[in-house]
């Protein structure tokens, strides 16, 4: 072989893309810890959800749904587990649920800027099913590690699979919507899920939209005490 060959051999192996991560690194079974502090950033983990097999949702899933909104938001939004939209494109809360989610932020004066946005679970459940229990529980580290990153003052809950899957309180909605619950010296806050609401669209007093329309302004009121306080 002459030089040039030799040269050009190794041209071609240099230009080959680096892996994304170490596969070694990958936790791929769910009985495997991740332990908290794994992650620097929403970048690094989402490359881990995006191969993970934790659990077989990731057997079908486009893409995995980390999160959208800003990463040090003081306000995080949990909600249950990506739809359609979402796995097609890899943002949280994108389709017709995450449009009535904007105006109910907009509703108090919140922004893209003020939250931070994600789910229970990071992958679809085929034909948007509920996350079994196996599934949120491989895919809480995940979350862990998010609320460490963005550390915010107060989670907002939205639905009762991200109350189950979070706190741990098989309560129903409608029980315990409107209540500050407190996890890990946190403050959490359990309201509808929008999908719900645009279910139930009466706007009348009482009605489950009226007291989201309640429970957005508790969490903004508090949202500004503790902003006034810092
Ligand atoms: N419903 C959810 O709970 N999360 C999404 O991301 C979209 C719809």
């Amino acid at each position: 072989m002459s030089n040039d060959q030799i040269d050009l051999f190794s041209l071609a192996e240099d230009s080959q893309p680096a892996p994304a991560v170490d596969p070694d690194l990958i936790p791929t079974s769910a009985k495997v810890p991740i332990p908290p502090g794994t992650y620097a950033s929403m970048e690094a983990m989402s490359l881990h959800c995006n191969q993970c097999q934790r659990c077989e949702l990731g057997a079908t899933r486009t893409h995995a749904v980390v999160g959208r909104g800003n990463p040090q938001a003081d306000l995080m939004i949990v909600g249950e587990g990506p739809g359609q939209n979402e796995d097609e494109t890899g943002l949280p809360f994108v389709g017709k649920a995450g449009q009535l989610l904007d105006k109910i932020l907009e509703s108090v004066k919140l922004s893209e800027a003020d939250v931070f946005i994600c789910n229970i679970v990071k992958c679809r459940p085929p034909g948007n099913r509920t996350p079994t229990q196996e599934e949120m529980d491989a895919c809480r580290p995940y979350l862990l590690e998010q609320i460490r990153m963005v550390d915010p003052r107060i989670i907002l809950l939205s639905g009762a699979s991200a109350v189950r899957g979070l706190v741990g309180d098989k309560r129903g909605i409608t029980k315990i919507r409107g209540e500050w619950l407190e996890w890990q010296d946190r403050l959490c806050m359990p309201v509808f899920h929008p999908a719900y609401l645009l279910r139930n669209p009466s706007r009348e007093k009482g009605s489950p939209k009226w007291l989201m329309w309640q429970d957005i302004q508790t969490v903004r009121t508090k949202l500004d005490e503790l902003r006034s306080q810092q």
